[in-house]
């Protein structure tokens, strides 16, 4: 045969060893692809070498200069040149690649940086001389001595050097230097025992701290919370519910926010599996099945979470940047993110507004207000007595107060209503209504403002969640069962979760040759594309492995169906209507926010209101 190609000539392709210099520019392609991932790889190493302080420099985002310094084990004079060998590491002896207790453990990084870089290690071991050794373009100098008291220091300049193709793909100084941020306040979650500062020194000198987290004590919650303060803010904490929870040898920690505290894109979403940094489209799609519920489609839950469990039940040697991780048994981990996160949003539901409170204080005060960050609202929590006290309180049955709110005319509310004791009710004593959808009560020290549509409507749906929990979800069989062709491997994986589809009234069997056939399908949805459901379904069961999407468009069209039955507003009601709806909210989970995350009601204080009107 001819080769049309005229760079390869007409002779038989030659194979060649490639030089050790080659094979580690073309290792570093994988490992090193922007500054943020050698500041990774160099904060890591620090991290395994048991460092308590970290401090990182980088200068033009990272593409001349990256140093990082730690305080950590050190390496002997005799290891330097072991340390910029491939395949050379100290933290796992190859027996078990599935038991992995550092983040290193390829011994790949340090070499890939020398291929395409200047890289200096200076370190010292307790008890020898400090020593250093240098490499550029993978050519490795002898090792000599140098001064410094302990630790290690790593510099790395000016990166891509020797690749310069890959030097054309950097993008300007402050995205390399934002991501580089990005990766070491994710690291620094991870470790909050450990304190990191990072430094801009670019045009030389001491540069300027563009980041700090100082070491952070107490237990792990504690040091968690604080560290999650420092990076994400304060109204992260301060909306944060605490996760803890173990199933079958995996344990989620961390901190999830309130629906209130949502944001419009994913980026308040970190996720980290054995203290490793990870993005993971299981783990996502299980946070975002958690919040489903609770938010509308363009809000995003924000969380910091954190999934231990014995190493070799996650294999972590699936991406080259260690960014992906894959479970021995991923549903236990996603149905594990799911049901404690819905729990404890189920604990946390009754939680009163009282950010919104502080935004709307600081709407009406006249002194411009502390720039608060948009759409964020605290919630507070009612006392436990008083939760009780609310759940001891006759509320009337829930047809009853349905009806009371169906289109029934009734005779205008009085200005005032009559008198109930705001003692130990969480939601307070009507007083009267506003606008037409405001409620005004009075609690034991302060007000509440209720969204009377927005509350209904939430009464509503749990209500109808409810009926549907109890009774399961009737199912409408079609005249003509519907055939829908498949491969064999789609077939089977939906025949694998056919009976949680029946539970919510799809009902499908085998048809042979990979085709199903589909002969009920959800009443409450009408008429159904079945095709394309069962499509949808094979979407998400391929995407997260589980499939919510029968369960999603039920649940939408209760939705849909409670913002419909609901006490529109713009109608009157009178002081027991009022008080019976604050009387079933307090009774009801998630009552706290709408079906789309906004908040049904606000706290004010009465300390606050004094503050208003400068009484304090
Ligand atoms: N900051 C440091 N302090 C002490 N020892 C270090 C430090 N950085 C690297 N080392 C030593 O050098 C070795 C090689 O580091 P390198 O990052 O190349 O590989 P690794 O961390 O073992 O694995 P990986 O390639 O997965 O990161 C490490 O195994 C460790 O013994
Ligand atoms: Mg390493």
């Amino acid at each position: 045969m001819v080769y049309a190609d005229p760079n390869i000539s007409n002779d038989r392709p030659v194979i060649r060893q490639l030089d050790d210099a080659a094979i580690n520019r073309i290792a570093a392609g994988e490992v090193v692809e922007r500054p943020a991932s050698a500041v990774k790889e160099l904060v890591e190493n620090a991290i395994d070498a048991g460092a308590k302080r970290i401090a990182v420099e980088v200068a033009d985002g990272g593409k001349t200069l990256i140093r990082v310094t730690d305080d950590g084990c050190g390496i002997a004079a005799e290891d330097l040149p072991l340390a910029l060998s491939r395949h050379a590491t100290s933290k796992i002896d190859g027996s078990d690649l599935l038991n992995i207790h550092t983040f290193g453990f390829r011994g790949e990084a340090l070499p890939s940086l020398g291929a395409v870089g200047r890289l200096t290690i200076t370190s010292r071991v307790p008890g020898s001389e400090a020593a250093k050794i240098h490499v550029a373009g993978g050519k490795v100098e002898a090792v000599k001595p140098a001064a410094l008291r302990t630790g290690t220091v790593v510099e790395l300049r000016d990166l891509f050097y020797a690749t310069p193709a890959r030097l054309k793909f950097m993008r300007t100084d402050r995205a390399e230097a934002q991501a580089i941020s990005d990766i070491v306040k994710r690291l620094a979650m991870a470790e909050p025992a450990i304190a990191f500062t990072l430094r801009d020194v670019s045009g030389g000198g001491e540069g300027r701290v563009t980041f700090r987290a100082d070491r952070e004590n107490g237990d792990l919650f504690d040091a968690l919370h604080a560290r999650l303060a420092r990076i994400l803010g304060r109204e992260f904490a301060e909306n944060a519910l605490q996760i803890d929870a173990t199933r079958e040898g995996l344990r989620l920690y961390g901190y999830a926010a309130l629906p209130t505290y949502s944001r419009g894109a994913a980026v308040a979403q970190y996720l980290f599996v054995n203290g490793r940094p990870v993005r993971d489209k299981m783990l996502t799609g299980a946070l975002r099945a958690a919040y489903f519920d609770f938010l509308s489609r363009d809000r995003h839950p924000a969380a910091a979470l954190f999934i231990d469990c014995d190493p070799t039940l996650v294999d972590v040697n699936v991406h080259p940047a260690k960014s992906e991780v894959r479970f021995r048994d991923p549903g236990l981990a996603r149905g594990l993110i799911v049901s404690s996160l819905r729990h404890a949003l189920a604990e946390a539901g009754h939680r009163a507004s009282s950010t919104v409170a502080n935004a709307t204080l600081g709407a009406m005060r006249p002194e411009p207000a502390p720039a608060a960050p948009a759409r964020v609202y605290q919630m507070d929590r009612p006392s436990p007595m008083a939760r009780q006290a609310a759940y001891r309180a006759q509320s009337p049955g829930f047809a009853e107060l349905s009806q009371n709110y169906s289109g029934r005319i009734v005779e205008p509310a009085p200005e005032v209503a009559p008198l109930e004791e705001p003692q130990d009710l969480p939601l307070g004593a009507a007083r009267g209504q506003v606008h037409e959808n405001y409620i005004i009560a009075q609690t034991a020290d302060g007000m509440v403002i209720v969204d009377q549509h927005a509350a209904h409507e939430r009464l509503v749906y749990e209500k109808l969640k409810r009926q549907m929990a109890e009774n399961g979800v009737a199912a409408q069989a079609l005249l003509i069962p519907e055939i829908v062709d498949l491969t064999e491997g789609d077939c089977a994986r939906l025949m694998a979760v056919a009976d949680d589809l029946a539970r919510f009234g799809l009902t499908i069997e085998p048809f042979g040759g990979g085709a199903v056939a589909v002969r009920e399908t959800p009443a409450i949805l009408g008429e159904v594309d079945a095709r394309a459901m069962i499509l949808d379904i094979l979407d998400e069961l391929a995407d997260q492995g589980e499939s919510q999407t029968v369960q999603a468009r039920i649940e939408a069209i209760l939705s849909r169906v409670a913002c419909h039955g609901s006490v529109r507003s713009g109608r009157r009601m009178r002081a027991e209507e009022m008080n019976a709806l604050l009387r079933e909210m307090e009774a009801t989970p998630h009552s706290g926010q709408c079906n789309h995350g906004r908040p049904t009601y606000v706290e004010l204080k009465l300390s606050d209101i004094e503050r208003l009107f400068g009484r304090s």
